[in-house]
């Protein structure tokens, strides 16, 4: 067992097969997690196992600076049918902290200008440049600041049910404060660029209103700032649509990717416009092994099962089931204080008899669940969030089988028997 990390599970996983993990001794469980939000397609969907196979007999490693490979046209072309035409250039890595790293260094570079505004609750990753922008809880920060210079905060407007106040109202002094932030501290002539998680993740799995999202797009252009949205957890399907950007009707400079992209081989990137990707000197950015053949192999076939197995829609449509489901249980379990998401992207939220984050009551559900065999995760600040994030794949039985250990975990840990 692993020394370093907590685990969220005991599970000695030996194989996947859809939405079903299977243990060393054979047990089956339901990953009501696509271990974060990266197996979209399914554990082991056999299409990509076989262009996993194929490709391994023909090329492991080419590394990209010595060598031309045709995948990455095939890979970019696939993605480019999936995009806006203005995002029509590619840099691919492995991790999702990687890409948000190259996105932190081509603003830098492009501009000329050291700043980075980021949002209150967002998660960018673990390595230095990308924790600098990761303000979801304080344990990812701690004992590593002070973190990388130029970096400001600006405030989300999420858990609106804590405040009395209206989404709108929250939005708009969010978007004040924004103003405020370039008019107090970083100003347009320092600050590179925005980053935000369109929904967040770890920050709690919060979708902000339309008007929001368009107020920054606003607030960017007006003051020759690029935006980059990171999608990392909520693209490819993940939300109801290829990427959640789709939502809020706002495009991006700069498009984050990774997790769902190659089910579960590690493949990560950036997307802007050729203009912007061509100020990045030749040689400034770069690496050993992104991306890798079999990585990009995976990442073809994703693609490809995505459209044809019809995945991105199936995600709304199961997302709509299991929200409507989960409210239905919010109604019957007052500590149950909100149900939000998008697609296959559903936070439900715990709150405490006092009124405060509901940490105790989602771990103890979590906890139940598993004893069920059923694999959930939480997120939020407090942990207080749990979160649903199944296989696209995911058919209705199998969430109303989700839902029924669910229930029993609800009724057991909020001793309703
Ligand atoms: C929105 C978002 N950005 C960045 C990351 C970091 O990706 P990785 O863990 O692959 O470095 C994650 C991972 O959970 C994420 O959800």
């Amino acid at each position: 067992m692993s020394q370093v990390w907590p685990l969220f599970t005991n599970i000695d996983v030996d194989y996947g097969e859809n939405i079903h993990l299977y243990d060393r001794t054979g047990k089956k469980f339901i990953d009501f997690t696509s271990g974060i939000g990266v197996t979209n397609t399914g554990h082991c969907h056999p299409r990509i196992v076989n262009a996993i196979k194929v490709q391994s007999e023909k090329l492991l490693h080419g590394q990209t600076t010595i060598l031309y490979n045709s995948m990455l046209d095939e890979l970019s072309h696939s993605l480019q049918k999936v995009l806006p035409e203005k995002l029509n250039c590619f840099f691919f890595s492995n991790s999702g902290s990687e890409a948000v790293e190259s996105a932190i260094k081509l603003v830098r570079h492009a501009t000329g200008k050291p700043n980075i505004i980021c949002f209150q609750g967002g998660y960018h990753g673990r390595s230095i440049g990308a924790l600098s922008l990761t303000t979801a809880k304080s344990v990812y920060r701690s004992g590593y600041q002070p973190l990388m210079p130029g970096v400001f905060v600006s405030p989300h407007p999420y858990f609106k049910q804590y405040t009395e106040e209206d989404n709108e109202k929250r939005t708009r002094q969010c978007l004040e404060e924004l103003k405020h932030l370039l008019n107090t501290q970083s100003s347009p002539s320092e600050t590179a660029a925005m980053i935000i998680e369109p929904v967040l993740g770890e920050g709690g799995y919060i979708s902000p209103s339309e008007s929001f999202i368009k107020g920054i797009r606003e607030i960017c252009d007006k003051h020759d700032i690029l935006l980059i949205f990171d999608e990392i957890q909520t693209g490819f399907g993940r939300t109801g649509k290829y990427f959640a950007f789709e939502h809020f009707g706002v495009i991006p400079d700069i498009l984050v990717i990774a997790k769902g992209i190659a089910s579960g081989l590690p493949l990560s990137g950036i997307v802007a416009n050729k203009k912007l990707m061509d100020k990045w000197i030749p040689g400034s950015h770069g690496g050993t092994y992104g991306p890798n053949p079999l990585s990009m192999a995976a990442a073809i076939e994703t693609l490809k099962v995505l459209e044809e197995e019809d995945l991105i829609n199936n995600s709304m449509h199961m997302g709509n089931y299991l929200l409507a489901e989960l409210q239905k249980l919010k109604n019957e379990y007052p500590e149950i204080v909100d149900v939000r998401g998008k697609g296959l992207m559903i936070g439900c939220e715990f709150v405490a008899e006092n009124g405060d984050p509901g940490t105790f009551i989602a771990e103890k559900v979590r906890k139940s669940c598993l004893s069920k065999g059923l694999i959930l995760l939480t997120c939020g600040p407090y942990n207080q969030v749990i979160r649903w994030i199944p296989p696209l794949t995911i058919e209705k039985s199998e969430i109303d089988k989700a839902l029924t250990i669910f229930d029993s975990a609800l009724k057991n840990s909020l001793e309703r028997e």
